[in-house]
């Protein structure tokens, strides 16, 4: 097993709302990315994985509040620091963080150069302008992006120009970890893809060592990740190798993800696309038994009495169901052979 780069332990974190609400996004989380390794992180809207991104980076700025468990970055345990001193120690150098919907986020009375300008100097003051000019030249070669891009405006860039900016501008420093947040929504498939393949190249020639993919279309993170989490109404309902997730889903979400939405690279070209039925539940007040219950085919009465545990599906596999997984897994190959 490789060092690990970043380790969660049983993290809860909820918003307060001005009137006083508890929203519980994300709820007794573990996660593990090691060195070289790549994780995807799916789910439908509302599930909770941007506030999982914040919540691992230690950014707890109200509405966002820390409950408990434990989040340790390169060995360093940042759990319960002071949301300001996270930010100025690990935020860049660490970890590289790519909001949801960045690229419209830049001001656009910078030029690009101006951007990587300001992530340098806050990390190395002495360093003069020619320096950072040669320092983002090469990195944009690596990255396969034109030079000329540094003197532009973001306004003069396509959308998928300037998501694949945005991701070079992230990783200047050269952080441990990368966490992207739908990197790749909102942009066409040929732009999609260029996205996809330059996070690939990123961890292949070392300049990141490790990365999270955020998305809300499980197919897509097949190719990209080594390992999927599926999050369901702030929990993991199921974590498995990236492969296993795409082609043997076993939880009944995991499932019904991959059914509702189609991405040629999975090879599931040829299915018919079936909608989850419902919404998931609100996290102010989520059920106290399987949170996916009102939505699932299979609920009994005893899915709804108490919380449902991960448990052990073997191969460093986990799901969050009362049914065996044999049980769940044939249910879907059946399916599948019908569509
Ligand atoms: N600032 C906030 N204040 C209160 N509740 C919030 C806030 N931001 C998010 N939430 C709630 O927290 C839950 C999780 O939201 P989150 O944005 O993490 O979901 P998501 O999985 O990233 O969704 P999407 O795919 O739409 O980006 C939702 O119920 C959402 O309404
Ligand atoms: S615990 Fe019950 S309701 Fe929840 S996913 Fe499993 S069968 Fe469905
Ligand atoms: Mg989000």
């Amino acid at each position: 097993m490789g060092n690990a780069v970043l380790e969660v332990n049983e993290l809860t974190t909820k918003y307060i709302t001005r009137f006083g609400e508890n929203i519980y996004a994300v709820d007794h989380v573990s996660l593990k990315v090691e060195e070289g390794k790549s994780l995807g992180i799916a789910g439908e809207s509302g599930c909770g994985k941007s506030t999982l991104a914040l919540s691992l980076m230690g950014y707890y700025f109200p509405p966002l509040y820390y409950t408990s468990g434990q989040i340790i970055i390169d060995g360093q345990n940042i759990s319960g620091m002071d949301p300001d001193e996270v930010r100025k120690a690990i935020l860049g150098k660490e970890i590289a963080y790519i909001p949801q919907s960045a690229m419209n986020a830049l001001n656009p009375t910078q030029r690009i150069i101006n951007f990587i300008e300001d992530v340098i100097e806050a990390h190395k003051p002495y360093a003069t302008k020619k320096e950072i000019y040669d320092q983002a030249k090469s990195l944009f070669e690596v990255l396969g992006l034109p030079a000329e891009v540094l003197n532009k405006y973001p306004v003069e860039l396509s959308g998928g120009m300037k998501q694949r900016t945005v991701i070079a501008i992230s990783v200047i420093l050269s952080p441990q970890i990368l966490i992207a947040d739908e990197p790749s929504s909102a942009l066409d498939v040929t732009s999609q893809k260029m996205v996809i393949k330059m996070l690939r190249n990123l961890m292949d020639s070392g300049l990141i060592k490790s990365m999270i993919f955020i998305t809300h279309e499980l197919p897509l993170l097949y190719n990209v990740t080594d390992d999927i989490m599926v999050m369901y109404a702030g929990q993991i309902v199921e974590k498995a190798g990236a492969h296993e997730m795409v082609f043997t889903p076993i939880h009944p979400y995991s499932q019904g993800l991959m059914g509702s939405i189609m991405v040629p690279e999975s090879g599931l070209r040829d299915k018919k696309l079936t909608a989850i039925p419902g919404v998931p539940p609100n996290l102010k007040n989520p059920p106290s038994g399987c949170r996916f219950a009102e939505r699932c085919k299979y609920v009994m009465p005893e899915c709804r009495v108490t919380s449902i545990p991960l448990r052990d599906a073997g191969g460093g596999r986990a799901y969050r169901c009362i049914l065996p997984k044999e049980f769940l897994m044939e249910a879907y190959e059946r399916e599948r052979g019908e569509r």
